[in-house]
């Protein structure tokens, strides 16, 4: 162990063990409730943001229904309902704001119902603030530090009727064992690990999220182990940074390691992982990429900006070049790789030229797909208080232009795939159809087809027959 390693620790089991008690309190309690009312006792869940906080919303799935709640649909039936929220951009947040105040008259026709709001907004103190003082119909504030211990706020909540409020810092260490209930059975999140150490100057997560965590192999282990047996065909390991994986572990495991270790799980078919840093993807992850069968052809690696100096801003700790060299050993490594990445337009100081070079690295790059973002100003982060903000015309024109060719770029690639026969994992009826299946290809690619229930959980191969925006056509050889 080097000096000055920070290692990651476990929430004791008598604190986890505590949890599980308030979950059988609740339960009995609700079980008087649903006989006096004749109905069950309803939750709804609304996840805001990555898929981080959407498997932090199957955890708190797993402790409703170990209450005695049941899910359902719609706000208005419901006996409690969860805000689990993003903070990432200001849209994300100000949504939330929105539906926030909407939940206000539904409190006033039930004032039984609890309001809970969670996830990584409540990691500010400002917001927490705000919401004491203008939401006041919101029962329960909890934040991303302490959401295993919401079964015991949930119980002071009920038993005292009065607004319960518990947002910690970030506490280096990882809460196991905990019930969760997914939302669905072939294909499962499995987080490996927490927070950033990254700091890019115009995000907001590191702070809102705490620092690097890492579960044990373990855990992890033990958890795809699980699935497997319950009929899950895919995994995807989450972690905001993945390639920092272990660093903070006893030993030296690295995330490639974890991936040749995972690659063994008898009944998985598929792994996949997001998100890689640039800055940090080894030749070791390229390499257990290649070598291992499960591993899917797609690599998802944030950009972000083309131009060099705008990355050097960005705190990203690479170049243009040195990203479009990476790219290229993948490419060379895992033939047939699907790349995706994430790009910001209209980070502050960004000229016309700097927009360009993220065209320059779009157009080289030909990446299959790009989710790309205005820049956001976030409060707390260096970014924002650079006082050359770029004009929001100015943004949503380079936005314009940056999709543009990136929809052309994608529909290209789509187009190469008619005709060929691909692997699909096939996910079940697609939804406005008794016959149409959907699923995805190992290069995470949408497909319908006609099909089967027997084919759902199956690997199937697919003939590509037509191409659309967002998924593509094939037919079944038989
Ligand atoms: N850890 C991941 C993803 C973090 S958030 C990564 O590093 O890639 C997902 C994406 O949101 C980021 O990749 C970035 O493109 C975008 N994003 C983050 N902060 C933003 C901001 N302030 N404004 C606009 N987009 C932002
Ligand atoms: Fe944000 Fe950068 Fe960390 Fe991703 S790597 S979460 S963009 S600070
Ligand atoms: Fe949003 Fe938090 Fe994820 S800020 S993007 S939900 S880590």
């Amino acid at each position: 162990m080097s000096e000055g390693k920070r290692i990651t620790t476990k929430v004791s089991a008598e604190e986890i063990n505590q949890q599980y008690k308030y979950i059988e309190t609740i339960k009995q309690y609700n079980q008087g409730v649903i006989s006096s009312i004749g109905k069950p006792v309803r939750y709804i869940i609304e996840t805001f943001g990555c898929q981080m906080n959407e498997n932090d919303s199957e955890r708190l799935s797993g402790m409703l229904s170990g209450m005695g709640y049941s899910e359902c649909s719609e706000r208005k039936d419901s006996d409690l309902i969860i805000f689990n929220t993003c903070c990432v951009r200001e849209n994300a947040e100000q949504k939330v704001y929105g539906h926030l105040g909407a939940l206000k008259k539904l409190k006033e026709t039930n004032p039984n119902l609890i309001i809970a709001i969670c996830g990584c907004m409540m990691q500010q103190k400002d917001v927490v603030e705000h919401i004491k003082k203008t939401y006041k119909h919101v029962d329960i504030v909890f934040g991303t530090h302490n959401l295993y211990k919401f079964p015991e706020l949930l119980n002071t909540a009920i038993t005292t009727r009065s607004t319960v409020i518990d947002v910690w810092d970030s506490t280096g260490s990882i809460a196991e064992n905990m019930p969760i209930s997914r939302k669905e059975n072939i294909k499962a999140w499995v987080t490996v690990m927490y927070g950033c150490n990254n700091f890019c100057s115009y995000c907001i997560v590191p702070y809102v999220r705490g620092r690097e965590r890492s579960r044990s192999l373990e855990e992890i282990k033990n958890e795809v182990e699980k699935l497997a047996k319950d009929g899950c065909k895919e995994i995807t390991l989450l972690g905001q940074n993945v390639n920092s994986y272990g660093k903070d572990l006893e030993g030296d495991l690295t995330f490639a390691g974890l991936l040749r270790e995972l690659n063994k799980v008898q009944g998985i078919e598929r792994i996949r992982f997001m998100t890689s840093h640039p800055k940090d993807l080894s030749d070791e992850l390229i390499y257990a990429m290649r070598d291992c069968e499960k591993v899917c052809e797609h690599l998802h690696l944030p950009v972000q900006a083309g131009s060099s100096k705008i990355l050097d801003e960005m705190n990203r700790r690479y170049s243009k070049e040195q990203y479009l060299g990476l790219i290229e050993k993948v490419k060379s490594n895992i033939p047939g790789i699907a790349l995706t990445t994430d790009i910001i337009v209209g980070f502050p100081g960004e000229t016309e030229e700097d927009f360009n070079e993220t065209l320059d690295v779009v157009a080289k790059a030909r990446f299959d797909m790009a989710y790309t973002f205005l820049y956001s100003k976030r409060t707390g982060t260096p970014a924002a208080k650079n006082p050359e903000q770029i004009p929001e015309t100015v943004k949503k024109q380079r936005f314009d232009r940056l999709l543009e060719l990136q929809n052309k770029i994608s529909k290209e690639i789509n187009d190469g795939l008619l005709g060929k026969e691909l692997e699909v994992l096939v996910e079940g009826l697609s939804k406005s159809s008794k016959t149409t299946y959907t699923g995805r290809t190992r290069e995470n690619k949408i497909v319908n087809f006609k099909g089967s229930p027997d084919m759902v959980g199956k690997l199937v191969k697919v003939k590509i027959e037509e191409i659309q925006t967002w998924s593509l056509l094939g037919k079944i050889n038989k």
